[in-house]
This record gives C-alpha cells, structure tokens and sequence, in this order.
C-alpha cells in the first residue's frame, strides 16, 4: 500500500495588489521589494476568509482528483489565521463542502503547515485507520499584517491550496518510468527555543480573576535576518537527511517544491545543495508569501499546467514559525 496525491486545487482572492500599490502605503518601492524578495504582487482578500478560501481549494481539489465530498474520510487545515477560534476550518470546509463522514480538524505549523498536514494524514493512512483525506493550506494574512510596518507588509499574500491523497495498492502506484508513486521520506523539526523571531499574538490571559497582563501585539512580528538565516541553513539539512532516508542523491529529483518566502532563500539552498536552480519552480512573483498556503498552491499550478508527470520525484520543504521546518520526497 501507499499513499499518493490523487488531486489538486487552489484558490486566490481576486483583488492583486502590486510592488507600486504597496509604495502607496508605505515607505519602499518596486525595486526593493523584488532585489530583496523576488515578490512583484501579492493577491488580498476583500472578502474572502480563510474558511471559504479553503473550501474553494478543496472543492477543486476533488474534481481535480474525480472523487466526491461524500467519500472524504479526513480534513486537515493547515492555517495560523483562521477567522474564528471555534469552530475550527477543517470544520467549517466540511460543512461547506457537504463531507459528513469526515473526521476534520486544524493544525498550525505555520508555513510549514501543510507540509505537517500531508505528513499526519500520511501516518493515519499508514495505520489503516483512513483510506484518503483532504489536505488544505489556507491563509489570510492580510488581517494579521500591520500595514505601516514596511518590514512586514510587502512580503505576504492570501491564498489557499489543497490535496486530495488516497491510499492505492502498490500495482496501482507503478509509473511508467518504474517507480511507485507516494512518498518516499519525511523530515520534521521544530525549535521553539527560537520561537519569538516570527510572532504573532492572540488574546493574552483577561477574565476577572487575572491582573491585568500585557496584551500580545496582535500583528506579525519577524526579526528577518534571523529568520532567512535560519531558513539558509535548515532548509537544506533537512532536504539532504530526506534525500539520505530516501536512499537517493540530489540528482534523482525532478523539482523541489519549497516553501515560496524569499527568492533568495530558494536560490541559497539550491546552491547549498548544489542543484540547478532550474528545478525550484517559483510563484512567489505573483503572490507572495502565503505561509501553509504556499506549497500546494505551487503543487496545482505545476500540476494543471502540465509540468508534473506521473513518476516524477518531487521535494516538498517548507520553514516558518514555531520555528518549525520539513521536508518530504515524494513520487508524484
Ligand atoms: N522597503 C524599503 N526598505 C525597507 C523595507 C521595505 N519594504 N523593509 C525594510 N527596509 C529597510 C530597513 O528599514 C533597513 O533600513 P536601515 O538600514 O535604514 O535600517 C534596510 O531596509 C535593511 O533592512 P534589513 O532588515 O537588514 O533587510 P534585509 O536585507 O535583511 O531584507 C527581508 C529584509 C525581510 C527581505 C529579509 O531579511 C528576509 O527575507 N528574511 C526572511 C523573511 C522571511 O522569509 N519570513 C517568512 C518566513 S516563513
């Protein structure tokens, strides 16, 4: 038995705001926004949550995958900035989706959410306990950005993408070029320690017993030299022990699908590994950082434009707070 992603879909908020747009707002302009980053525009949500997003995501995940809301076993959302506490997405999606014998919840891992998500589903299908699941990265930053802050408003987007997985036999997972699709390896880590370099708050502790507590600031915070060090580094280690568990070299994968933060970061951890930089597909051009989001939106676009065959071996990696980071080989 193995595990393989059956579909894809995604799901962008219609408004686009560009490089020019942000030097309305604030004080920085098109060239350093795309020198630093490689980020042109980002799309943002006037409307659209993180809920109804995903939904949209998981909606053309389906059809992309030719399987129906009724036979979905498992949803997992992937999200840090779902627009209610309670109920969770995952719930939400199920509801909108009409999915009612599906087990849904959320986790957070920030941008390497979705990531987490594929690898929990993953061990659940292992277990025989499921025998497909939803997997979403949805976001909406936007609401979490302060927007006079030029440090942080110009690097993020909104977005969802999703993933249809099923559990198929081994027969059935033959491509034509021998391999078998599924996943191969997974690496996760997380250092908390390091935490507070990439924050966001929620409510601090207030009820009529509590003195009365600093509040958390509730927008995103980053210390951006500590984060794209700690990106530069980790991302590749867990790439090259995801290649060793596999049992493979960097030459034997077609793409590696990461996490889309900074152009920088991709082309420091192609060299690091020494990989043509001309297999780390890119998108974040047009929307920027979508934190979960970002990998399986990339996934369905190279997914329905045509640019995964079946047997290609792919290297999804992703990093963000917690700190937390992964990487998984999988077969497509
Ligand atoms: N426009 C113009 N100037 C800006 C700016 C902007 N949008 N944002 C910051 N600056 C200024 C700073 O104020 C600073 O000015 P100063 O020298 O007068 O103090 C100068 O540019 C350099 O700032 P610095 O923070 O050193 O820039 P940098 O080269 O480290 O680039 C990042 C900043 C955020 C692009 C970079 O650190 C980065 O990409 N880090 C990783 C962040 C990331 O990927 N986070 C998401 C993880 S999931």
């Amino acid at each position: 038995m193995t595990v393989k992603i059956s579909g894809t879909g995604s799901a962008l908020p219609e408004k686009t705001v560009t490089n020019f747009d942000m030097a309305k707002l604030v004080d920085t302009s098109d060239e350093w926004i795309r020198e630093r980053t490689g980020i042109a525009e980002r799309r943002i949500s006037t409307k659209d949550t993180v809920s109804t997003l995903a939904a949209k995501a998981c909606q053309a995940a389906l059809e992309n995958a030719g399987a129906s809301a009724e036979e979905v076993e498992l949803i997992i959302v992937a999200t840090c900035s779902p627009e209610l506490l309670l109920p969770c997405c995952a719930c939400q999606v199920q509801s909108v989706i009409g999915a009612p014998h599906a087990v849904a919840f959320d986790i957070n891992a920030a941008c390497s959410g979705f990531l987490f998500a594929l690898n929990t589903a993953y061990a659940y299908m292992n277990t025989g306990l499921y025998k497909n699941a939803l997997i979403v990265g949805s976001e909406v930053l936007s609401k979490l950005v302060d927007w006079s802050d030029r440090s942080t408003c110009v690097l993020f987007g909104d977005g969802a993408g999703a993933a249809y997985i099923q559990t198929v036999k081994d027969e059935e997972a033959l491509c034509e070029n021998g391999r078998h699709s599924g996943i191969e390896s997974i690496v996760q880590g997380s250092d908390g320690s390091k935490g507070m370099v990439l924050s966001c708050g929620e409510r601090g502790v207030s009820n009529p017993f509590a003195n009365d507590s600093e509040q958390p600031s509730k927008y995103i915070h980053m210390d951006g030299q500590e984060v794209y060090k700690f990106a530069t580094r980790q991302v590749p280690a867990c790439i090259s022990e995801a290649l060793n568990k596999a049992g493979i070299g960097v030459d034997d994968v077609d793409k590696f699908v990461l996490h889309q933060a900074n152009v920088r970061i991709i082309e420091s951890v192609a060299k690091r590994l020494k990989a043509d930089i001309s297999k780390f597909p890119m998108n974040l051009d047009r929307v920027g950082n979508m934190s979960s989001a970002t990998i399986p939106v990339l996934l369905d676009e190279l997914n329905r434009s045509g640019q995964l065959k079946r047997g290609d071996r792919l290297v999804l990696s992703g990093f963000g707070a917690g700190l937390t980071y992964g990487a998984s080989v999988i077969v497509w």
